[in-house]
């Protein structure tokens, strides 16, 4: 055979092998293409890049996402992550046979994985996080014997970790964190010579933690947010290549081992929000921080959150220098925080908060130079606050609130530049607050509340450009401060509140146009709200409560959203009915009775019942068919028994208090008409300027014939003299049903006749007992701020406020004179040398007919005679009533009885004409 031949013979075997290789590859390629196509198909979302990109035109080893073998052009790589892409993922991946690495992370993907993902068992990748996959976790995953990274984090998968991932003994990242997985842990896991990190974190994961029996290779053991309990195995400690540890928020319990030491290159160490203690338990140090002082690569310990107790130990100090973060909050720590501190000079944060620590702030924590976050707050630290903590000059955080930290704020605070949030709040400092502080013009929040600090001139907050929060409430900060505030435009806080500012809220404040929460209440704030305020649009608090502002309240704007709690307590607000605020004057009702101020702003007591209701109604229904044996008592039991109605009902009974439903303003409130749940329908009347979480309102039932004032005093109402003998009779029985028929009395102490009310029966009902006082048992006379309506008034109380039930009997003498004269006490004709009472006195003595009701004796009446002799009998027991010494006054008792004597008379007269 010649070389030609020999050539020929070549080419021939050459050409089909060749040709038959192409072949193959294009297939293949058909294939994988045919695959990725299918893929497409299934996949939506707004997948532009791919609908454009990925055309059977091209190569699918062009196409975006996709890589291809150099050699055998099949794809080997597909990397889709963060393409927004929606939908399933389809069986046909699976025949991308030559599949190294998968890479679908940060889209939309839901549903299963297919099984058909099983045969791609050449992947050394797959990476589907951060999808929205479900589905238990499939077994089948354990064929993929060459994967070395399973990424499936936040997804939603299901189920428990199939004891089959063993059989990825190529392993070295195993990531599920962020699913819904549940079930013990299976042993197998940290039984690998290759996994590298094993990150379980935010399932729901239970059981103990299996023991480490072989994991040459671990680094990061990421397990926080699962239920896992039970101590944390010695055996940690043979993982000893392990950089992160983190078992944070379990319920691991027992003791902290003693072994981390072993654990060299230990960089990140947290339990926190566990349940474990320290070492043993006559262990009072935490020696687990001796073995911590062996990691020298150690930049965080978290321990926050644990039981632990026990003392911090001197050599804390011996801790890594690489150490940057130490969280040992609500620990129940005890003892001093030692000076040692300071040598772990690379600290950033330091946060002791909320444990029982005690003794001073070591000088030596100024020297950790590189702090940034210094939170040692709630605990017992005493002593001051030195000035040693001004050397931290890169500190961002300072919280040392709620500690017992007295004497004064050192002015070199306003040094730390770089301080962002001060937070030296419930201490004992009772300096000036140093007005170097506000030079720290990119300070974000200030909490000195709650201290005794004083300001020694106006506060020049000016500067203050970022300022978000500002609370200096309670402490003692005096004088007209109120006019530096109005520049804060990123203020978003701002709390003055409980302190003894005086002057006017100035007009700048609208100047604040950040504000959400503004409180000045309890101070001594004047003059009006500006009505600018409404410009505020972010304004959800506000409270200028216990002040005295007058005026009308805004209403526009954020001012819709107020309620009365906002402006309780003031000097003279006035403002709609929601508000609990008197009307504005020109917009007072006609017909409402003239508000007697003083005795709103100065009289009522701050009694401290929560929410609502008093009392009262009906006392005594009166049996109009004379029936001796009506069962009074039950009756008059089942209808006095005071409920507590809460101030939701009265809203809904009242259609939120709306103005439709208002009969009248009165003289510590507004009335409305409204329909109780169970449809009793009632009048409801708001009493307003309570202590400052209460509403208080009378329920009464609503009259329909109005009260005993409208019958006497209005042109069209007349009553005869049985009737209006009848109704000072139901009024006595009434009243001695107040004073005798309960284990304690109780006093009205404001009779009159606007408040003898009148059902539709013309039965009398004693209402409003706004200001009804109970008295003790055994006690007899009350002192008392509360004042009633002046003319009624009895002389003792109106002058050194006593009250007793004497008091009511008095009132009810003056409205019998009323009664039957139509004279009121508060006419001007009566001064105080005069009173009704001395004019009645006087006149008696002339006859009936001088000083009746014209209207009751008309001379052309038949029976004048006996009507005239009934008047002066109930006027003598008038006089009786109301004698000027509380002990020569009649009691209720005879009084009910000597009337009824009367009318009896009346009646018998009357007949035997
Ligand atoms: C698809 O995208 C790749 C990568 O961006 C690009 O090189 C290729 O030209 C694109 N192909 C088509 C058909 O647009
Ligand atoms: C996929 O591509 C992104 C960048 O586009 C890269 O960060 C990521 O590591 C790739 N995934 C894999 C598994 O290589
Ligand atoms: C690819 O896989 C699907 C489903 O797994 C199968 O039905 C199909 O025949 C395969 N296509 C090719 C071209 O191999
Ligand atoms: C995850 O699954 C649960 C039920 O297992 C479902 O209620 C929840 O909405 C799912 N979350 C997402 C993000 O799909
Ligand atoms: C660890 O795994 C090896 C081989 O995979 C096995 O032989 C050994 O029994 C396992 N050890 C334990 C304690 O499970
Ligand atoms: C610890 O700090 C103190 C000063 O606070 C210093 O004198 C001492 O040398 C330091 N010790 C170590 C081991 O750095
Ligand atoms: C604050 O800093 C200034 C300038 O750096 C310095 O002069 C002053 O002494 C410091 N004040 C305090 C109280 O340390």
């Amino acid at each position: 055979m010649n070389y030609k031949t020999c050539f020929h013979l070549l080419l021939a075997l050459f050409i089909p092998c060749f040709v038959l290789c192409m072949a193959m590859t294009v297939r293949n390629l058909n294939s994988d293409q045919f695959a990725l196509l299918e893929f497409k198909d299934r996949i939506g979302g707004p997948q532009i890049v791919l609908a454009d990109n990925w055309t059977a035109s091209t190569s699918v080893c062009n196409w975006i996402g996709v890589s291809c073998g150099i050699l055998h052009k099949r794809v080997i790589a597909l990397n889709l992550t963060s393409m927004n892409l929606r939908g399933t993922i389809p069986p046909h991946l699976g025949n991308l046979s030559f599949l190294l690495s998968l890479d679908l992370s940060s889209n939309h993907f839901y549903g299963h994985l297919p099984k058909e993902l099983g045969h791609l068992h050449r992947l050394r990748i797959l990476q589907l996080s951060y999808n929205r996959l479900n589905g238990e976790i499939p077994s089948w995953l354990g064929n993929l014997q060459r994967v070395r990274r399973l990424e499936m984090k936040n997804n939603n998968f299901t189920g428990t970790i199939p004891e089959t991932l063993v059989n990825m003994s190529n392993l070295e990242i195993l990531n599920l964190g962020f699913n819904q997985l549940s079930g013990q842990i299976p042993s197998s896991i940290f039984n690998s010579t290759t996994l590298e990190g094993i990150e379980l974190f935010n399932n729901k994961l239970e059981g103990n933690l299996p023991p480490i029996t072989n994991a040459p290779k671990l680094e990061i053991l990421a397990l926080w947010g699962n239920k896992l309990r039970g101590n944390i195995p010695n055996s940690i400690s043979n993982a000893s290549m392990l950089k992160i540890l983190d078992l944070e928020d379990n319920l691991f319990s027992g003791p902290i081992p003693k072994t981390l030491g072993n654990l060299r290159h230990l960089e990140w160490f947290r339990i926190m929000n566990n349940n474990l203690i320290t070492g043993s338990a006559t262990d009072h140090e935490w020696s687990f921080l001796s073995s911590l002082t062996n990691c020298k690569n150690l930049k965080t310990i978290g321990v926050s959150g644990n039981p632990l107790s026990g003392v911090l130990p001197t050599y804390i100090g011996n801790l890594s220098k690489s150490l940057q973060y130490f969280y040992a909050s609500n620990c129940e720590l005890q003892g001093i925080i030692p000076m040692e501190i300071g040598n772990i000079t690379n600290l950033l944060l330091l946060q002791l908060r909320h444990n029982k620590l005690s003794g001073f702030i070591p000088a030596s924590i100024g020297g950790l130079r590189n702090l940034q976050a210094l939170d040692l707050s709630s605990n017992k630290l005493g002593g001051h606050i030195l000035e040693s903590l001004c050397d931290l000059e890169r500190l961002y955080e300072m919280y040392l609130g709620l500690n017992k930290l007295h004497g004064s704020i050192p002015s070199c605070l306003g040094n730390i530049t770089s301080l962002r949030y001060l937070y030296l709040n419930s201490n004992k400092l009772s300096s000036t607050i140093p007005s170097t502080l506000w030079n720290l013009k990119d300070i974000l929040e200030i909490d000195l509340s709650s201290n005794h600090l004083q300001n020694s001139h106006a506060i020049d907050v000016g500067n203050l450009r970022s300022l978000l929060k500002l609370n200096l409430s309670r402490n003692l900060l005096s004088g007209d401060i109120l006019s530096s505030f109005g520049g804060l435009q990123t203020l978003v806080s701002l709390d003055l509140s409980n302190n003894i500012l005086h002057g006017y809220i100035p007009k700048s404040f609208d100047g604040l146009i950040s504000l959400e929460f503004l409180d000045l209440c309890n101070n001594n704030l004047s003059g009006v709200i500006p009505k600018s305020l409404e410009k505020l649009l972010y304004l959800k608090y506000f409270n200028v409560s216990f002040n005295r502002l007058e005026g009308e309240i805004p209403s526009k704007g954020c001012f819709s959203n107020f309620s009365s709690t906002s402006f309780m307590k003031n000097y003279a607000l006035c403002g709609p009915p929601r508000l609990l605020v008197p009307p504005c004057k020109n917009d007072i009702h006609k017909n409402s009775q003239m508000i007697i101020l003083h005795a709103f702003r100065y009289g009522l007591p701050t009694i401290g019942i929560v929410v609502v209701l008093i009392v009262l109604t009906i006392m005594y229904k009166r049996c109009r068919r004379r029936s001796t044996s009506l069962p009074i008592k039950d009756d008059l039991l089942s209808l006095i028994t005071p409920r507590r109605i809460s101030h939701a009902e009265l809203s809904r009974a009242t259609n939120g208090f709306e103005e439709s439903n208002m009969l009248g303003s009165g003289s510590f409130g507004y009335v409305y008409k409204g329909r109780l749940s169970d449809g009793m329908e009632v009048a409801i009347k708001v009493i307003t300027c309570c202590s400052s979480v209460d509403f208080k309102a009378l329920v009464l039932a609503y009259m329909s014939n109005g009260n005993l004032e409208k019958w006497l005093h209005s042109e069209n109402c007349f009553l005869d003299i049985i009737q209006r003998v009848d109704i000072m009779i139901d009024v006595a029985v009434a009243i001695e049903h107040l004073h005798n028929g309960h284990p304690t009395p109780i006093i009205h102490c404001d009779i009159k006749p606007s408040n003898i009310l009148l059902d539709e029966d013309m039965v009398a009902h004693v209402g409003d007992c706004g200001v009804a006082k109970l008295l003790g048992e055994g006690e007899v006379m009350k002192q008392t701020m509360t004042l009633a309506t002046i003319g009624y008034i009895a002389p003792e109380f109106g002058s050194v406020g006593i009250v007793s039930i004497k008091s009511d009997i008095y009132s009810y003498g003056i409205v019998l004179i009323e009664t039957f004269t139509k004279k009121k006490p508060t006419d001007n004709v009566f001064v105080e040398e005069e009173s009704i009472r001395h004019w009645m006195e006087r006149s008696l003595p002339k006859g009936a007919i001088e000083i009746a009701d014209v209207d009751l004796l008309r001379r052309e009446d038949e029976y004048i005679v006996v009507k005239a002799n009934c008047i002066s009998s109930i006027m003598e027991l008038a006089l009786n009533c109301s004698a000027e010494l509380p002990e020569e006054r009649k009691d209720m008792k005879d009084v009910v009885v000597e009337l009824k004597k009367i009318k009896q008379r009346l009646l018998n007269n009357i007949q035997h004409f």
